[in-house]
């Protein structure tokens, strides 16, 4: 035990804690007669085995066999030392820490860290009280009465407004004496070199100007990021304050500081896409409303959900790119053992809309009424593919089959086999042995069919379950899987509208990954010509790859989020090499043991299993 903290101490953090109030915050706890179940926070399971015993104050994991007081569940969850555990659990708990008890960095960092919690405190309230109380917070009022947010909302979320100057903020917090270069490092002003060139002086200016401003509160209520709006249609819509050594965006959800309550009262969380979202949700009575911060929903933030409830109703956006935004989510939120369900709010492009046009009656019978994450994959589904045949159909079952392969209850997943079978009008056992099969062949349908739209796809089976290719004629294509076309597709289409990214691409990728030979080709010529669009079209490629050019640039895809699509297309191309070499090294391995070389051959197994852990697959 470590000296440094007196025993006085940790005696009366025993005495005065409880761990299953502490546990709870991040299990979702339910009793069973002398103790407690939830899902285990250290591994990841379906069906609870994670245990804590208020009697003993001890928590064991029957699962991964994890077990501990207190004092080692949130060293080990929060990844803190033993110091810093007795810190969190002292303050918690109202007990007195000797200052000097510290290390002297602990101390620098734990300074550090205040100071940067107390800036951010004042910028919040400086920004509110510019929206509540000044003359300069009028063009603010204005548009959160026009959206309908109330006096009472903008005080709980901590709303703000940044007025339409270049220093409001820097003298606004000079007067607290935080200066320049302190906002700067934290992160809410910006550095300019000073005019007359050269002269090496640095100025500073606000990063937020006249735009509403959305405190992004943690549990406790702090303001640990900002984000701001603009007032009308320029772009860009958002900006947000940067990532930090306090803040990254991917382990928040905005609206989390009174959801976290409202979950668990309503016994679900509903996601939803936009801050404006949460506001007139929570607002409209749903204080269970939470939204990921601006980026595709991550793993960590289903974890955080899961903290809280089982159950997850996604309301994103109803235009395709929300559609494909929710199969996504869903997947992940399945994945970390989540429910999921998706009403449909038919009219309105999100669910804010949603309120407004069509009221609060109408949300709630929506609610009522939502489908179940897989039902709703089904109905997307339907839209995509025929299922006239039975190859259609077979290949619909290959593509729903992780879905139900994920479900743990024998008889819910049996309920969908149902299900399929009388949609498809297919015997229950065809169907399950054709969701079997999938299963075993994942790899084929794996690379997600993000991109879509599949009616344009060229290599798709055509209603006759032919492959065809309408850009040339009846000539059969070469395999390239289905997630690698439309991923090299959107990749060439990106590049073609802003050849910008053709760098970033190379970069990533490097310069020849391309399994479409025309592809390829346009790439190189593109890279080796600097050419522009046009430009390319006059050149003279052969007539193959000038008709898939064509195809590529007449073709309506859905382009919004450019930088979004691009990464996904990167990483999709990426695992698919990755793949690959995880191939060749087994290849190679089970070639070294024929040839009697078992040490090579366990060499190569340990490389393939430190890859493995590296999630590298
Ligand atoms: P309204 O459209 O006015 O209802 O606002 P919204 O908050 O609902 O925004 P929208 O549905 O367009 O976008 C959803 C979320 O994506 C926003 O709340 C932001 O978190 C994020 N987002 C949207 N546009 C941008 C942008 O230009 N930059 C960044 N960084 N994030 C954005
Ligand atoms: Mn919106």
């Amino acid at each position: 035990m470590n000296k440094r903290i007196p025993e006085q101490v940790i005696e009366d953090i025993n005495f005065q804690s409880d761990i299953v109030e502490v546990i709870s915050e991040y299990v979702g706890l339910q009793r069973k007669g002398k103790n407690y179940l939830g899902l285990c926070p250290f591994h990841e399971e379906k069906t609870p085995s994670f245990t804590v015993t208020p009697a003993k104050q001890m928590f064991y994991c029957f699962g991964c066999n994890v077990g501990g007081n207190l004092f080692s569940f949130l060293m080990k969850q929060e990844n803190w030392t033993f110091p810093e555990t007795i810190e969190y659990l002292a303050h918690k708990y109202g007990i007195e820490l000797p200052e000097q008890e510290l290390s002297r960095t602990q101390t620098a960092k734990q300074k550090q860290r205040r100071r940067w919690q107390q800036i951010y405190e004042w910028t919040a309230d400086y920004y509110n009280r510019v929206l509540m109380d000044l003359p300069e917070g009028e063009p603010g009022r204005k548009y959160f009465i026009q959206r309908g947010i109330s006096e009472e909302t903008i005080k709980s979320f901590r709303l703000g407004f940044a007025p339409d100057r270049w220093d409001s903020l820097l003298l606004a917090l000079q007067k607290q004496g935080v200066g320049f270069t302190e906002l700067a490092a934290a992160g809410l002003a910006l550095e300019k070199e000073v005019k007359s060139p050269g002269s090496g002086r640095i100025g500073y200016y606000d990063r937020f100007r006249n735009r509403i401003i959305f405190s992004i509160l943690n549990q406790k209520h702090q303001p640990i990021a900002f984000g701001g709006r603009v007032l009308d249609d320029s772009l860009p819509k958002y900006l947000n304050s940067p990532e930090s050594a306090y803040y990254s965006k991917g382990n928040h959800l905005y609206g989390i500081n009174k959801a976290y309550p409202g979950i668990r009262e309503k016994g679900f969380a509903l996601l939803v896409e936009g801050y404006l979202d949460v506001l007139s949700l929570q607002q409209a009575g749903y204080p269970n409303t939470v939204a990921s911060l601006g980026t595709a929903l991550t793993t960590e933030q289903a974890k955080l959900l899961r903290r809280y409830t089982q159950r997850v109703v996604l309301c994103y956006d109803s235009d395709a790119a929300g559609t494909k935004a929710t199969l996504r989510a869903g997947e992940i939120l399945a994945e970390a053992g989540l429910r999921v369900e998706i009403p449909r709010l038919t009219g309105a492009n999100d669910p804010d809309e949603f309120l407004r046009i069509s009221g609060q009656e109408s949300f709630h019978k929506a609610l009522q009424a939502a489908t179940t994450y897989i039902e709703f994959k089904y109905q997307t589904l339907l839209k995509e593919l025929s299922i006239r045949t039975i190859p259609e159909k077979a290949e619909l079952l290959a593509r729903i089959s992780p879905d139900i392969h994920r479900i743990q209850s024998p008889a819910e997943r049996e309920g969908y086999e149902r299900f399929l079978s009388l949609e498809l009008g297919l015997s229950l056992e065809a169907v399950q042995a054709e969701l079997k099969n999938a299963a075993r062949n994942k790899v084929k349908y794996q690379p997600e069919d993000k991109y879509l739209p599949l009616k344009q796809d060229n290599y798709v089976k055509d209603r006759d379950n032919k492959i065809n290719n309408p850009d040339h004629n009846s000539e059969m294509v070469p395999a390239v899987p289905l997630g690698i076309y439309r991923a090299e597709r959107m990749l060439l289409r990106l590049i073609l509208d802003n050849l910008a990214f053709l760098a970033v691409v190379e970069e990533q990728l490097g310069g020849d990954f391309w399994q479409i030979q025309e592809y390829q080709q346009i790439f190189r010529y593109l890279k080796e010509s600097n050419l522009n669009k046009i430009g390319i079209i006059e050149n003279n490629f052969d007539e193959k790859v000038q008709s898939k050019l064509a195809n590529l640039l007449v073709e309506e895809l859905d382009l919004s989020q450019p930088e979004r699509i691009l990464e996904d297309c990167i990483r999709v191309i990426r695992s698919s090499q990755e793949e690959e070499s995880m191939l060749e090294l087994q290849t190679r391995m089970t070639s070294l043991e024929k040839s009697g070389d078992l040490m090579g051959a366990m060499e190569l197994l340990r490389e393939m299993g430190e890859r493995l852990k590296r999630g590298e697959m």
